[in-house]
C-alpha cells in the first residue's frame, strides 16, 4: 500500500498515477462497506477543521458525513466564524487549527490561501475548492467513471465551457490515468498554458492526450461529456457577459448525438439549467449526476483514511 499519510492534496497534481488509483479503489471499498452496512469507524477520536470561505452543498456534507461514518468529527468555520485573512493571517490560523486538528480542508477564493495553508499546518491540508483546483471533485469523478467503463485508458473526456478549476483537475487526472481530454472554450476561456504544459510532460509516460480546443464539433464521438457553470463562485459579476459568450457551448441533446451511444453525461453541480446545460440532458438518461455527488462522499473518506491513519 502507497503511503499518503500526512500528505497536504492541494492539486491532483500532488498525487501520483498510483496514488490517484489508490485512492479510487479504497473509495469503491468504502462504499461497498458502507452498503452492506460494515462500520469502518477508523478514525475514531481525530478532528477535521474546515475553513469554507464559499457556500457549499455537496463538499461541505460529503465531508461533514464522512467523519462521523469514520468515527470522528468535523468542525465547521464558515466566512463569519474566523474571517481567514480579514481577522487573522492564513499563516497564524494554519498554525492554531493544526495544532488541534488531525486533517484540515478549506474551500478558498484564492489558490496561494490553501497553498499557505498547507504549508504552515502540521497537518495534512485537503483543498475543497480553490479558484485554480478543485481535487475532491475529480476523485469523486474518477471513481464514478470506473464504475461505468471499468478503468480510464483511451476514454475520450469532452469538458464543455470555462476552462476553470474543475477543468485544471480534470486535466491533471486524464493525463495521470492515460485519457484523452479535450476541454472545448470560447476564445478567451481556454485553461491555463502552464497546467497544459504539465500534463504534455505527464502524457509522455501516460500514452494520455490533453487538448484545448474552441471547435464546440471536437465532442464528436467522446465517451464522457462534462460541463460546469460558466461563472464560478466569485465570477458573479461576469456572469451575465459570460451567458451570451458561451451560449454556443451549451450541452443540449443535438449536442449529446454527436457523442457514442455509451456517452455519459457529467456535471460537478450546482447546475444552471437552461444556460450549460438542458434539464432534458441533465435529467436524462445519459446523466450520472447524481451518481458524481454521491460519490464525493466516497472518495473524500478515501482521502481522509489515507492522509490520516
Ligand atoms: N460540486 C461541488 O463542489 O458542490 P458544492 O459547491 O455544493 O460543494
Ligand atoms: N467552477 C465552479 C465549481 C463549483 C463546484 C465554481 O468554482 O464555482
Amino acid at each position: 500500500m502507497l503511503d499518503l499519510k500526512g500528505r497536504n492534496i492541494v492539486s491532483i497534481d500532488d498525487l501520483t498515477r498510483e496514488e490517484l488509483i489508490q485512492l479510487i479503489n479504497t473509495a469503491l471499498r468504502l462504499k461497498d462497506e458502507l452498503y452492506v452496512g460494515e462500520s469502518h469507524e477508523v478514525l475514531h477520536g481525530k478532528t477535521l477543521g474546515m475553513i469554507f470561505e464559499k457556500p457549499s452543498l455537496r463538499t461541505r456534507v460529503a465531508f461533514e458525513s464522512a467523519m462521523t461514518q469514520l468515527g470522528g468529527h468535523a468542525i465547521y468555520l464558515g466566512p463569519n466564524d474566523i474571517k481567514l485573512g480579514k481577522r487573522e493571517t492564513t499563516e497564524d490560523i494554519a498554525r492554531v487549527l493544526s495544532s488541534m486538528a488531525n486533517v484540515i480542508t478549506a474551500r478558498v477564493f484564492a489558490h496561494k490561501t490553501v497553498k499557505d495553508l498547507a504549508e504552515y499546518s502540521k497537518v495534512p491540508v485537503i483543498n475543497a475548492l480553490s479558484d485554480f483546483e478543485h481535487p475532491t471533485q475529480i476523485v469523486g469523478d474518477m471513481l464514478t467513471i470506473k464504475e461505468r467503463f471499468g478503468g480510464f485508458e483511451g476514454l475520450k473526456l469532452t469538458f464543455v465551457g470555462d476552462g476553470n478549476n474543475v477543468a485544471h483537475s480534470l486535466m491533471y487526472a486524464g493525463a495521470k490515468l492515460g485519457m484523452h481530454v479535450v476541454i472545448v472554450s470560447p476564445k478567451g476561456y481556454e485553461p491555463s498554458s502552464n497546467v497544459m504544459k504539465k500534463c504534455e510532460k505527464i502524457s509522455k509516460e501516460t500514452f494520455a492526450k490533453i487538448e484545448s480546443v474552441n471547435d464546440i464539433d471536437a465532442v464528436a464521438g467522446a465517451d464522457i461529456v462534462y460541463t460546469d457553470v460558466w461563472a464560478s463562485m466569485g465570477q458573479e459579476s461576469e456572469a451575465e457577459e459570460r451567458k451570451k459568450i458561451f451560449a454556443p457551448y451549451q450541452v443540449n441533446s443535438h449536442l449529446m448525438s454527436l457523442t457514442k451511444p455509451t456517452a455519459i453525461f457529467m456535471h460537478c453541480l450546482p447546475a444552471h439549467y437552461g444556460d450549460e446545460l438542458t434539464e432534458e440532458v441533465g435529467h436524462g438518461p445519459q446523466s450520472v449526476i447524481f451518481q458524481e455527488a454521491e460519490n464525493r462522499l466516497h472518495s473524500i473518506k478515501a482521502m481522509l483514511v489515507h492522509l490520516t491513519r
